[in-house]
């Protein structure tokens, strides 16, 4: 087989607040590694397309309303339901590209007052670990200044703040390969960036089993 495409495939999760530009830097990333010969696809959470991804949707678009506890239950089961799948694509050596991922979980539920950072990572441990996380940091003025927000649960940067300073904590958790990108910058200038970055990743997963997330 060849020196690219022989073994496992690695995942690589792109996390930020709001308006970061993850679903731009995801895409583009995608089609890059695709033009370079390294088989990659992309994925999303919440996956809304499955049944408890319409339930998480419905609760975002506040269509429904449900406690706190269930709908971070249901985030972290949107990800497991997804678990073999992506297993099965990383072994067949499809890098994954992951827009947002159980750091999104713990960061929005453990801002909201009462939940312990501990409470809300119990769920996802054991999860496929990325085998690199891109943390695209964006001033909260300058997100304010990529358009307005929606209207969907959590689009206020009174809370985005606070989603923020969680992140922030979980990036000092030295188990995990964390880059922090200066989202500030353009379009392409990230895209190096981050291509750089993703190629190393997949270089050094492809011989290595794929890990368990916070154990
Ligand atoms: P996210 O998925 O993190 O919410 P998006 O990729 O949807 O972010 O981008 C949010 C908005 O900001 C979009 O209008 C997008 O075109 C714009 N944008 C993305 N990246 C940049 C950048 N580097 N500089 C300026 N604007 C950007
Ligand atoms: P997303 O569909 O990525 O929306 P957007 O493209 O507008 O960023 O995410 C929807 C919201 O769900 C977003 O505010 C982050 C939040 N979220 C959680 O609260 N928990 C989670 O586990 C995930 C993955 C996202």
């Amino acid at each position: 087989c060849s020196k690219m495409s022989c073994g496992r495939g690695a995942l690589i999760v792109l996390e930020g607040v709001d308006k970061a530009g993850k679903t731009t830097q995801c895409k583009k990333l995608v089609q890059a590694l695709i033009a370079s010969g390294r088989p990659a696809e992309m994925m999303r959470f919440p996956d809304r397309t499955t049944k408890i991804g319409q339930l998480i949707s419905a609760y975002l678009e506040k269509k429904s309303n449900l406690e706190d506890q269930t709908v971070h239950l249901l985030f972290s089961a949107n990800r497991w339901e997804l678990v073999p799948e992506m297993r099965e694509k990383l072994e067949r050596g499809i890098s994954l590209v992951v827009d947002r991922y159980a750091f999104s979980g713990v960061a929005f539920t453990s801002a909201k007052p009462g939940f312990s950072l501990e409470w809300c990572m119990n769920p996802d441990v054991g999860l496929p670990k990325p085998d690199l996380v891109l943390f695209l940091q964006l001033h909260p003025t300058a997100a304010s200044q990529r358009g307005q927000f929606g209207a969907e649960r959590y689009e206020t940067s009174d809370f985005q703040r606070v989603v923020m300073q969680r992140f922030e904590h979980l990036m000092k958790d030295p188990s995990l390969n964390w880059q922090v990108i200066d989202a500030a910058k353009s379009i392409e200038e990230l895209h190096a960036e981050i291509k750089t970055h993703s190629e190393t990743a997949i270089a050094m997963a492809e011989n290595q089993p794929i890990g368990e997330l916070w154990k």
